[in-house]
């Protein structure tokens, strides 16, 4: 009779800390399992300890493997613990393969779902991501949306619009709720870094997936590397194809593990720029007003682009489009998105809280 959240990938950490210190605050009970889709200790623990989430009561272990292998895994292990357990309610994360499973678990067992970061579309099925999202939304009971647009998919595709609530951004509640622990001048130190870099992060499998296409990635990452140097805290997913591509043959270009949140942050907000294919970092730069070139064809965070500092870019723009933002120097925020204002947590418990009583 408890909530029962459901994280297991790096994004959904950040996420799932402000709901769980919300819901904590009106005395609901709640168990946290852990899937262990992401499992090394940069991945996940790390941030467990930072973000000072509880302890998971259950990590099913699944691991990496295929999109079905993966998903099985997380259904097993979770139709079992909740046949025994029966929640009131679970809570599902983003758009991972962990979240698609709990919420296919849950309905087919007649326990209700909500999803954080509803409504998200990129309209771009070759993105095992949107898949996860469009089913997800149509599973789920309470749909909790982070902007304006998410509610205009949603009610496009014939959600009733009661079940959708716009509550902001829980993913900027924790960046808003670290800002005096992000420490630029040390991560800098740290790393022995000049006063101008270019952060990157990749991870997306249009980018990294694919051995013979990571050449021309590389190429567009080392013309970047030209102009300033760039550290590139790399997912271990892309590691294997970049490095045989020859990404590490320029002497501007940093790989270095990925980094635990704080240091991560850190990182970005003393960029002059940031390249990267990440959803949340997307939205990080907008709030950090940090400027973001995103090296995808297409977003599910548009607002990024309309109110924060975002731009689409490919690798023949990139390489100009980064000159061309050192030229014109950081960028103000322009406008902060409607409820990024760090209380997005606390209006899920509050909506949660009335639906359980
Ligand atoms: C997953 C999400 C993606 C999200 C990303 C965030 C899905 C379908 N994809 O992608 O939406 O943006 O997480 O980081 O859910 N690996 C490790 N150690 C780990 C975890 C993964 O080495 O702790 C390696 C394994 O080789 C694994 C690969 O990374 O096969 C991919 O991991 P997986 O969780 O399947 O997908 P991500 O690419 O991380
Ligand atoms: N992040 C981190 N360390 C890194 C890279 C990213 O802490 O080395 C954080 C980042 O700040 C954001 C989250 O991880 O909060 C985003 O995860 P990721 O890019 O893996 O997933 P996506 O958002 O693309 O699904």
């Amino acid at each position: 009779d408890a909530v029962l959240h459901v994280a297991g990938a790096r994004p959904n950490f950040p996420k799932a800390a402000p709901v769980i210190r919300a819901l904590d605050r009106h005395g609901v009970r709640q168990r946290l399992v852990h899937t262990g889709q992401h499992y090394d200790d940069r991945m996940s623990e790390v941030f467990f300890r930072q973000l000072r989430l509880p302890e998971p009561d259950l990590n099913l272990g699944v691991g990496s493997g295929s999109h079905a292998s993966q998903t099985a895994a997380v259904m097993t292990g979770l139709e079992e613990l909740m046949v025994a357990d029966r929640p009131a309610l679970t809570v599902v994360y983003g758009d991972v393969n962990s979240a698609l499973a709990a919420a296919l678990v849950a309905a087919k067992l007649g326990i209700p779902v909500a999803h954080v970061e509803a409504g998200l579309r990129s309209f771009d099925r070759s993105m095992p991501e949107e898949i996860n999202r469009v089913v997800v939304d149509h599973v789920s009971d309470l749909l909790f949306a982070t902007s304006p647009d998410a509610l205009a998919h949603l009610e496009t595709e014939g959600i009733a619009t009661e079940k959708v609530h716009l509550v902001g951004n829980p993913m900027i509640d924790t960046l808003l709720a670290n800002l005096d622990r992000f420490d630029v001048a040390g991560i800098r130190a740290a790393l022995a870094l000049p006063e101008r870099y270019v952060v990157a992060t990749l991870h997306r499998p249009g980018n990294v997936d694919d051995a013979a296409d990571a050449v021309g990635l590389v190429k567009a990452m080392h013309s970047v590397a030209d102009h300033l140097p760039v550290v590139l805290p790399l997912h271990p997913r892309g590691r294997r194809h970049l490095e045989n591509a020859g990404l590490l043959s320029h002497r501007a270009m940093r790989v270095i593990e990925p980094l635990g949140y704080l240091e991560f942050v850190s990182l970005v907000r003393g960029a002059a720029v940031v390249v990267t294919d990440s959803g949340g970092v997307q939205e990080e730069t907008t709030m950090l007003g940090v400027p973001c070139l995103t090296l995808r064809p297409n977003t599910e965070r548009p607002i990024t682009i309309t109110h924060g500092t975002n731009r689409l870019v490919t690798r023949s723009t990139l390489a100009e489009a980064v000159a061309s933002t050192l030229a014109t120097g950081r960028l103000a925020v322009r406008a902060t998105p409607p409820l990024w204002d760090g209380a997005a947590g606390e209006r899920i418990a509050r909506i949660i809280a009335a639906t359980l009583r």
